[in-house]
């Protein structure tokens, strides 16, 4: 088994200089966070190698030098760089995540080249892929990839982990390839994300776009299931713990303490990106100045800029806005011998960025939106037993983890001040203590952890999906069932009509039966050998309406009404009397609940809820249900929140009793039950070992088969009783 990862960039880029290639390390949390990471299992990764060239031969050296590495390079032209990468990429998809909607640009030619690029992406890993690999897609570059791969190997191992944020309904509507996005992001089994808000986000754009059903972190799609769950993505902790000590590390750190003097240092390290809030962290920094002259002279901030995207052209205006914001507050505060703020745009060597971190007092990460911010948790790494403070964003996904950092909201610049201040001011113990707390939590909740537990999680996804597609009723399937109806000579046929043997319609009262499957049922029950129940949860004045002429069997209502023989029986012996506070609770539920309704039968009463709001139904009927469960409990009344329904009723019958009954009346050979609702769930249980208990729908542990779509069921029955 290999693990292919697949992201824009590869950990190292290619550098030309003076006709040689040489590699330097990509920029960037994933690149950094990945490329460090150690696996067990053999390790590949596809990417952009960072370098533009046309000439064949300088392709295959490239191509050959990082082979050797276990890197394959996606070469793009310029024109693609344009589009998918500055365009689509980082100022379509970027912007949007990262809530500057304002910045976001619709363009077709964008997103027509990153759709291409997606699919160069594709064909260039497929030939690397094995049949046990894992495929690892990385971030909103790729968010196509998943599909794609999956169009061309459908059992493959796929998972995607988004590293930026994802952003709330209210704002991903807003992008006109929504469906195509989210689609492209379905083709994997597992989805990650840094935090559970992201992951929620996700999902809520996933059941309103797609409409799609969603189980709390799972998306049921026709043959497999889709789980989504947050991994807080960690950093090699022992690299940065251990780093400080390094000759190169302590060389440079030396040389800073000699040319700083004993000024206390606070640090800032960010690419170059508005998400990261550095003009907000100078105006509460200039702000911080303003107010306490007294710390003039012995305080000074280290801006670290890495130059990014700066084809962008916010990202250019960005670096202008920079320059200008720092030339203001060293041209008022700088005194012979002090710069306020020292400020480099450039990239760290490695030994450089340590030497920084460990120099550093305090470290002031202020973005005012970011996936999740490695340059916080590796200040805290290579601070080592040295004190230091971490002054913290809470719109970092890092936040999470790292409650003893003092937290500030990077657009309130009174906050930002008074953290300074309190950062200056803490004694020591405290910092230790803090520090400490968070070093021991990001020591073991490292890179290679989050790796494993992805990787776990896939695993076991994968195994769960081969499970669910064994049970889809295929050809085999159908020969094996088909093969002991044929042999039988007492069948029992138990057939959910709902969902089932009708698609779910807005009106329950339209859901009447097609000519096809009136003539199907006349023909199944024409057969001497079958015994032909409609065992549904509808009334049973409908069920004789809908099936009036027909040689059937009926159970109505769950269980309580049936009819054999041709003649209707009621296991109760009345009406009931609703008690007036369980309609007074689902009439206030019905009111709050536009396009729901109640629905009253002789012995149960349901609350319908098909047409409401995805999201709203799901909260209603929880309301309803909590509010339920006292008078329920009192009047001895079952509730059972099924496929779009609360429905209230007595306990002591359901769909199971009825086929318990009539297993007790007669022996029969062959006994099949289909239907796609929990309450169908009912018959699955009581049936005899041998018997064939079949889910339509979503995939269900109880069922031994499952058809995914009500639009078949019609096809296999007609295939099941064909001479
Ligand atoms: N980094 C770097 N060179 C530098 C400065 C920073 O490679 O000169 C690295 C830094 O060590 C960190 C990454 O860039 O691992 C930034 O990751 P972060 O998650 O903080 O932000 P991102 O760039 O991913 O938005
Ligand atoms: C963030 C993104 C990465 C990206 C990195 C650097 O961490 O999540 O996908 O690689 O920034 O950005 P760049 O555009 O230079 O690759």
């Amino acid at each position: 088994m290999k693990i292919i990862i697949i992201a824009n960039r590869l950990p190292v880029k290619v550098v030309r200089k003076e006709d040689q290639f040489s590699f330097e390390r990509s920029e960037g949390g994933l690149a950094t966070g990945l490329g460090s990471l150690e696996m067990e299992a053999e390790k590949y990764w596809v990417g952009w190698p960072g370098i533009f060239t046309d000439d064949d031969l300088e392709k295959k050296e490239i191509t050959d030098k990082l082979h050797a590495m276990h890197f394959h390079p996606v070469f793009l032209s310029a024109e693609q760089i344009e589009n998918y990468y500055e365009g689509y990429s980082n100022s379509t998809i970027w912007p949007l995540c990262h809530y500057f909607s304002s910045y976001i640009e619709y363009r077709a030619d964008y997103w027509e080249t990153y759709r291409q690029v997606n699919a160069l992406f594709c064909s260039e890993a497929l030939p690397f892929i094995g049949n046990d690999d894992i495929i690892w897609v990385h971030d909103y570059q790729l968010m196509l990839l998943p599909k794609m791969i999956r169009d061309k190997q459908p059992d493959a191992n796929i998972g995607y982990f988004h590293h930026i944020p994802f952003p709330s309904y209210e704002l991903f509507r807003v992008l006109p390839e929504r469906e195509e996005v989210l689609e492209g992001l379905l083709g994997a089994d597992l989805i990650g994300f840094h935090t559970h808000d992201y992951m929620r986000h996700f999902i809520g754009a996933i059941y309103r776009v797609l409409n799609l059903s969603c189980s709390l972190d799972e998306i049921s799609l026709e043959n497999r299931i889709v789980h989504v769950d947050a991994f807080p993505m960690g950093i090699n902790y022992d690299l940065y713990h251990d780093a400080p000590a390094l000759p190169a590390a302590k060389e440079n750190a030396d040389m800073l303490r000699e040319k700083l003097g004993d000024k206390t240092i606070i640090l800032a390290v960010d690419r170059l990106d508005y998400s990261k809030g550095i003009l907000h962290r100078l105006s509460g920094f200039a702000q911080f100045l303003q107010n306490h002259p007294e710390y003039h002279e012995k305080v000074s901030l280290v801006m670290i800029v890495v130059p990014s995207r700066d084809a962008v052209d916010i990202y250019a205006d960005l670096k202008n806005k920079i320059d200008r914001a720092i030339g203001e507050i060293n041209g008022k505060y700088a005194r012979l011998g002090w710069n306020p703020v020292y400020y480099f745009y450039r990239s760290f060597a490695f030994e450089e960025l340590i030497a920084m971190y460990d120099i550093a007092d305090i470290a002031l990460v202020t973005p005012l939106r970011d996936g999740m911010n490695l340059v916080a948790k590796e200040y805290l790494a290579a601070k080592g037993d040295k004190a230091g403070v971490l002054i913290l964003s809470e719109m970092a996904g890092a936040v999470i983890e790292l409650q003893d950092a003092i937290i500030i909201n990077p657009n309130d610049m009174n906050e930002i001040e008074h953290a300074i201040l309190q950062a200056l001011q803490m004694p020591e113990g405290e910092k230790r203590e803090r520090m400490q707390k968070m070093q021991k939590h990001i020591s073991t909740r490292n890179v290679k952890k989050w790796a494993n537990d992805f990787v776990t999680e896939l695993q076991s996804i994968k195994a769960q999906n081969r499970e669910i597609i064994q049970k889809i009723v295929g050809k085999k399937q159908l020969t094996q069932i088909k093969s002991a109806y044929d042999e039988a000579n007492a069948r029992l046929l138990l057939l959910d009509y709902d969902g089932t043997l009708v698609p779910f319609s807005r009106n329950p009262e339209d859901a009447i039966p097609s000519a096809e499957l009136l003539a199907l049922l006349r023909e199944m029950a024409a057969d001497k050998k079958n015994k032909v129940v409609i065992n549904s949860g509808r009334n049973h004045q409908i069920l004789d309406k809908w099936f009036a002429g027909l040689d059937l069997d009926f159970a109505a209502e769950h269980g309580i009404f049936y009819k054999e023989n041709n003649k209707w029986h009621q296991n109760l012996p009345s009406k009931l009397e609703w008690d007036e506070e369980i309609i007074n609770i689902i009439q206030r539920t019905i009111e709050k609940t536009p396009r729901s309704h109640l629905e009253q039968k002789d012995t149960a009463l349901v609350w319908h809820y098909r047409s409401v709001d995805v999201w709203l139904a799901e909260l209603r009927a929880q309301q309803l249900v909590n509010t339920l469960i006292g008078p329920c409990a009192r009047l001895n009344l079952q509730i059972v929140h099924g496929n779009k329904i609360v429905e209230i009723k007595p306990p002591d019958y359901n769909k199971g009793s009825e086929v318990l009954r009539r297993l007790e009346q007669q022996d029969y050979d062959f006994v099949l039950a289909i239907g796609d609702d929990t309450t169908d769930e009912d018959m699955f249980r009581v049936l005899p070992p041998e018997g064939i208990s079949i889910k339509v729908g979503s995939f269900s542990p109880t069922a031994k088969y499952r058809i995914p779509l009500q639009s078949s069921v019609i096809s296999f029955l007609s295939n099941l009783i064909k001479q």
